[in-house]
């Protein structure tokens, strides 16, 4: 075994729509074990589960600074899949234990549920449905996309998947990513604006960033007041990026016209969510990256990342930290 002790993996979902990724850790060496409570786990379950582990594979478990800390034997971190605002990268960082994720590996899939958010969202499909099956014939109009100012906000990996799609709709594309070059926005025909102008002029708003904590939620109150009257929000980032109870009210009073949401602030949804209650609102749990073709490519890259740092190389996806 190259791992010399077990790597735990957390999140239920890797290896679970394909078995590649568990022949890819045999062939690597690695004991891998699954947590004996399935995830997301609470930290005090992930510490349990790290007492003697030497790495881990996280979903969106929280892997905190305590956790981290605890976990005596751990060298390595892998995300399945992108987005790590639920790893304390400093703690890790400070102790040596490089953390790896996945870039691009399930960037086609969640684009591909952007898309299907952002259609059954505009066309009133779930709605439409509901109404059939209630023995209704209803007529449900919606929102054209052929011109329609769509604003992605975030374009890197999935942000440009998105446009890409976009661009065979005729939609016009504006995005918002201050850390991108102007030629990624100039290859796709995608105008590039202000975080203030996408919001104002944009039709329906979809989100692909990452989450930061301390900065809050990027879609508010006073952010659903500025956008046009009707717009779409589409949510397949993180759910903290929106102020629920703001797009609750905005719902209702009819400012936004939809949303369509895949993640949230706090997952499992609770059942007392105004979101559950909020009118043209279609909810997914979380599902955007589960296709056979990402669980393949996630799983598999993170577990030969997190093989080759056990074998003290270095990674080929690490995630950087900087203060
Ligand atoms: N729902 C799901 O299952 C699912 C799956 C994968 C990823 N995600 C989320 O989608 C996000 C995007 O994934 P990706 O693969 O495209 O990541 P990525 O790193 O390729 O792209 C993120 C982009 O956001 C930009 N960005 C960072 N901070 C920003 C800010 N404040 N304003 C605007 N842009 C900003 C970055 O410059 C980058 O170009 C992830 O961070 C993750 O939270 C969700």
């Amino acid at each position: 075994m190259v791992s010399g002790g077990v790597v735990v993996v957390t999140t239920p979902s890797f290896g679970s729509f394909s078995d590649e990724p568990w022949e890819t850790a045999a062939g690597e060496g690695i004991d891998l074990r699954r947590s004996r409570v399935p995830g997301p786990l609470s930290p005090t379950q992930l510490r349990d589960e790290l007492a003697d582990a030497v790495g881990v594979i996280v979903g969106v478990d929280r892997l905190d600074r305590a956790t981290i800390e605890a976990a005596s034997n751990l060298r390595v971190i892998g995300k399945h899949g992108v987005g790590v605002d639920n790893i304390d990268l400093a703690a890790a960082a400070e102790r040596g234990i490089p953390v790896v994720w996945t870039p691009g590996a399930n960037s086609s899939a969640v684009a591909d549920m952007a898309m299907a958010l952002l259609l059954a969202g505009s066309r009133q499909l779930v709605a439409a449905d509901a109404s059939l099956r209630r023995g209704e014939w209803e007529v449900f109009s919606g929102m054209a996309l052929e011109g329609a100012s769509v604003g992605v906000v975030g374009f890197g990996n999935i942000g440009q998947a998105v446009a890409r799609r976009l661009a065979g709709f005729d939609a016009d594309v504006v995005a918002y990513d201050p850390f991108q070059p102007g030629e990624a926005f100039a290859a796709l025909g995608t105008r590039r604006a202000t975080l203030a102008h996408l919001i104002e002029q944009s039709d329906i708003i979809t989100l692909h960033l990452p989450f930061t904590p301390e900065d809050g939620p990027l879609l508010g109150a006073a952010e659903f007041a500025a956008a046009r009257r009707g717009v779409g929000i589409v949510n397949t980032a993180r759910g903290g990026l929106i102020d629920d109870i703001a797009l609750a009210a905005a719902l209702t009073s009819g400012q936004v016209g939809f949303a369509a949401l895949d993640a949230f602030a706090a997952e499992p949804l609770a059942a007392d969510s105004p979101l559950r209650a909020a009118p043209r609102t279609i909810l997914t749990p979380h599902a955007a990256a589960f296709t056979e073709l990402a669980n393949a490519r996630a799983g598999n890259a993170v577990v030969r990342d997190v093989a080759r740092v056990l074998r003290g190389e270095a990674p080929l996806d690490p995630v950087t930290f900087s203060r």
